[in-house]
């Protein structure tokens, strides 16, 4: 019953016919996207990556083809030959690229069945898609669609474009193993038993940090690659367990000139999609970004920033603010435009959304007709009057408000930010906002275990002007919180609130890195013992240098323009790490557990 290719050559793809095509003898192949039957014409679209044609098979004209054509269903692989036609007038089809012309078909052969897919392919709009698990499981059959075959195409010329930047700039690219030794990133490894060193393990990289800095001690400045990279974290919309970076890496540079090569390369690749970013992009410090938007990567594509209101209740004895402010904390504000015409329900939700983010609650200021607020009792009058004022906000406004400790008020109210003007569609969908965010902290203050870890990685060199503190705050045990105010010369190349890379200049000095294990509680024993080859590098000539990552999903995320990371790889896991068409993780044989020296100890799922 179905056919063979034989010696048959397809001489076109699906995308490819045209008017000026009128009168040719064509061979296509594909899938059948669609198929109506109209007694004597039977009409298919036939699909293959490039793109859908229309084609005609007619009773009168090819008997054996129509009625082969009646076996047909969706999915079917088939060869068509037949002569390039114009379509009739009134039935041009504006919205395929093949949409002026059809394929008279003198000869069909049906390559290969297929059984009807568990959902439809071909669907209008996003939001009608099967249920993504499902798309998952076979994704084979999702990755048909015009949609992901667009993205993972545009995921390919990106690296392309990527390589071509790198290598007309005098960079060499290298690879570095896989199968490694712990490379910190901050996130757990996915570690690899050895079957000849039994009860020893590799780690999967978390980045190639330590082997990029090592080949700049080898002397191969100016590295680059296009590096996959493994992460046992908890994992959210814009984060994968198994992802791919450009890793690149120089040496005898200045944070500007790393910035320069992050900037040339993220605006040679935006030229995909039309887009001219600046030469150079504006640089924002850490502690102004946070102060400004509440957040390390702002979306600058709207404005609303945070205003400080903590001046203005200063001498407040409404409980909640006063005792914020004896405390150190702060009491700050966005502005909605527009907004005054908040329901109680609408502000009950955002009020909820905050809460998510560890703040207490929100209060709210309405600018209407007459000024309302939750504060007015509290307050009076006169005061939150006062208060919109300060905040900025005209007549038609809201003013939504969070007091509480310094990280709390900026990761509610940034992430509030965000979610306002998703929800009030402030989002200008055609614009691309990017910037460097430089000076980050060099520690972040663990409060469960009353350590500092790593803000970036330990290999980060602290900002010059910082350095007497840092040896002070290591040196000193009664200044060892100093180390929270130590910067970094860390920086992210942030595009439209995506953090897209992130990069330092690196330690380049074996005293000063043991000084940063130490920071980070490593006795000299626990330092050797992990990172030993590396101190040991350091002592033979390692140069300054510096370097940055970039995401590739998440560059690829801005290049089509989705929120869901899956979208811009061909083999994506989900949120809870599994892959659902391999159905891995999964289990292995216990003979080649015992080869491995391993006993699973706890309770298999
Ligand atoms: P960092 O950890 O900031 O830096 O990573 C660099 C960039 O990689 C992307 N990224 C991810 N993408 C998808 N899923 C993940 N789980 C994930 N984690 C990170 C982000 C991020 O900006 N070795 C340093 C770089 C350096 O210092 O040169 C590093 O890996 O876009």
């Amino acid at each position: 019953m179905l056919d063979t290719l034989g010696t048959l050559e397809r001489t076109h793809t699906c995308g490819g016919l045209r008017e000026s095509n009128v009168g040719e003898q064509v061979v296509l192949m594909g899938w059948v996207a669609k198929k109506r039957d109209f007694g004597v014409f039977t009409f298919i679209d036939l699909r293959d990556r490039d793109g859908v044609t229309q084609v005609v098979v007619s009773e009168e004209t090819s008997p054996d083809a129509h009625a082969k054509a009646k076996y047909l269903r969706g999915e079917f692989v088939i060869a068509v030959k037949g002569e390039v036609v114009s379509r009739a007038a009134g039935t041009h089809n504006k919205k395929l690229a093949t949409g002026d012309i059809e394929i008279k078909v003198s000869e069909l052969l049906i390559l290969n069945d297929a059984k009807v897919p568990p959902f439809q392919l071909e669907v209008a709009g996003s939001e009608n898609l099967a249920d993504e698990s499902t798309r998952l499981k076979y994704r084979y059959l999702d990755l048909r669609r015009p949609q992901l075959q667009h993205n993972i195409r545009m995921r390919a010329k990106a690296v392309a474009k990527i390589r071509e930047y790198f290598d007309n700039r005098g960079f060499i690219e290298i690879e570095t193993p896989i199968l490694l030794k712990s490379t910190p990133e901050g996130a757990r490894d996915f570690i690899v038993p050895s079957r000849i060193h039994t009860g020893k393990f590799f780690a999967l990289p978390q980045s190639p940090q330590i082997l990029k800095q090592i080949t700049m001690i080898s002397g191969l400045d100016r590295y680059y690659q296009i590096a996959r990279c493994f992460r046992d974290e908890d994992l959210r919309a814009d984060r994968q367990p198994e992802f791919t970076q450009l890793d690149m890496e120089m040496s005898f540079v200045n944070r500007e000139q790393v910035y320069r090569e992050m900037e040339g390369m993220f605006n040679h690749v935006l030229k995909l999609i039309d887009v001219d970013l600046p030469t150079e992009w504006p640089r924002l410090t850490y502690a102004e970004a946070m102060r400004r938007y509440g957040s390390d990567k702002p979306d600058l594509r709207f404005g609303m920033e945070l205003i400080d209101l903590s001046a203005e209740l200063k001498d407040t004895d409404f409980p909640p603010f006063a005792e914020t402010l004896s405390k150190g904390g702060e009491i700050k504000a966005i502005v909605v435009k527009g907004k005054a015409d908040y329901s109680r329900k609408q502000t009950d939700e955002l009020q909820e959304y905050v809460k998510r983010y560890g703040a207490g609650a929100m209060a709210w200021i309405k600018v209407g007709d007459e000024t309302t607020s939750s504060l007015l009792k509290v307050l009076g009058e006169e005061k939150i009057t006062e208060l919109a004022s300060t905040a900025g906000a005209e007549k038609g406004d809201a003013v939504l408000i969070v007091a509480g400790r310094r990280s709390v008020v900026a990761a509610a109210l940034g992430a509030l930010r965000n979610e306002v003007a998703r929800r009030e569609n402030l989002i200008d969908r055609s614009k691309y906002e990017c910037l460097i965010v430089t000076e980050f902290p060099m520690f972040e203050h663990d409060d469960e275990t009353d350590t500092y870890v790593a803000a970036h990685h330990p290999f980060t060199s602290p900002m010059d002007e910082d350095l007497e503190m840092f040896k002070q705050a290591i040196e000193n045990p009664a200044d060892h919180h100093l180390l929270g105010q130590v910067r970094a010369k860390a920086y992210d190349a942030v595009i439209n609130g995506y953090e897209c890379a992130g990069g330092s200049i690196r330690i380049h000095q074996k005293e000063v890195q043991a000084l940063n294990f130490k920071a980070l509680g490593m006795t000299p024993e626990t330092a050797r013992s992990r990172f030993g080859f590396f101190l040991d590098a350091l002592e033979y000539g390692t140069p300054p240098h510096g370097g940055f990552a970039a995401g590739i999903e998440r560059t690829c995320m801005i290049l089509v323009g989705t929120e869901n990371i899956r979208d811009v790889m061909a083999f994506p896991k989900t949120a809870s790490a599994q892959d659902l068409m391999m159905d891995s993780p999964g289990e292995v044989d216990e003979a080649q557990l015992n080869e491995l020296g391993i006993k699973v100890a706890g309770p298999r799922e």
